[in-house]
């Protein structure tokens, strides 16, 4: 059988069981060439090059007994494979920590282009903080993005610091990248000129309905109480003792928008398009905080 004819298979058998995606992929087909070609000890870019190569029988039921085990365990395939790819950095995962998706690494990256965030940034933006960290993918792309910037890294769980360490190691960032265990800003070293932060906003509704893949992670990376927004509100709240002057926040909150407009109707945001849309990613400046605080009073 050829590889692209093996994958194709198994992509039929994912669509099949009714597995979820959006751990890296959105569809059985990537899905499938992701467990195939890892299986097969191939990288993920090989695909086109190699589609018509010959898949021996040792192969074969190597690639299917990967996928069968993801149907099975309903477990995200990064779980089973101990790597994720985000804006093609490859990054060490398990079950410590969330599988790296934020779309504020669209962002970062695209600043060798001078992209969106660019227009927000100044000569002197020099010290980041990667707030909720996880895994720290974002740490590592911003540090690879902006070659002149530190960054601190800070995540409440000991468990996800250990899996950051892992890729802020193999990515060799260890001299620019400090891991800090913080509950929020409480043991952060502020102020900082740029704040990215993907933090847990899944609102209750929406956790109790979540797919196996998604409950197959910590829920502190996911849930963000009743109405999404339980630590948003801290971070909104704090986020200001700890920024420079110019200094902005980035801010993923999914598909909450509803609930962050509510919680927020007056404070001045700017929406950041991603490949998901204009409404999934914010921009606040620390004035536009300081004087949505003023008002409040
Ligand atoms: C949605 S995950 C984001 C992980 C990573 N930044 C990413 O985008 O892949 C949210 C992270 O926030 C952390 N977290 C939850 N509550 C926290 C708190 N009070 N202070 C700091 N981090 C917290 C969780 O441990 C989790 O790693």
């Amino acid at each position: 059988m050829k590889l692209i004819d093996l994958i194709t298979a198994q992509s039929a058998r994912l669509k099949t069981a009714g597995v979820s995606f959006g751990h890296g992929t959105t569809n059985a087909f990537d899905e499938a060439a992701w467990l195939v070609l890892w299986a097969l000890g191939m990288e993920p870019g090989e695909l086109e090059a190699k589609a018509q190569r010959e898949v021996g029988d040792d192969e074969h039921a190597r690639a299917e007994a990967l996928v069968t085990q993801r149907i099975v365990s309903r477990r995200p395939a990064a779980y089973l494979t101990h790597e994720a790819w985000l804006q093609n950095v490859p990054f060490y995962v398990d079950e410590r920590t969330i599988v790296p998706r934020s779309f504020i690494a669209e962002l970062l990256a695209d600043a060798e282009n001078e992209g969106t965030l660019d227009a927000w940034l100044t000569d002197r933006t020099q010290r980041v903080l990667d707030l909720c960290t996880g895994n720290g993918s974002l740490a590592v792309i911003a540090a690879m993005a902006y070659p002149e910037i530190t960054v601190d890294a800070c995540d409440i769980s000991q468990d996800a610091l250990a899996v950051a360490h892992i890729n802020v190691e193999r990515h060799a960032l260890s001299a620019r990248i400090t891991l800090l265990q913080s509950d929020l800003f409480a043991n952060v070293r502020g102020p900082y000129d740029l704040i990215v932060c993907n933090p847990p906003y899944v609102n209750a509704a929406s956790m109790a309905l979540l797919p196996p893949e998604y409950r197959a992670e910590p829920a502190l990376a996911l849930a963000g109480g009743s109405d999404g927004m339980d630590l948003v509100r801290r971070i909104l709240a704090d986020a200001p003792a700890q920024m420079s002057d110019e200094a902005v926040l980035v801010l993923e909150i999914g598909n909450e928008r509803r609930h962050f407009e509510r919680a927020h109707p007056r404070l001045e945001v700017a929406w950041l398009p991603t490949s998901a849309g204009d409404d999934q990613v914010l921009l606040v400046t620390r004035d536009a905080l300081l004087r949505h605080r003023r008002a409040a009073r």
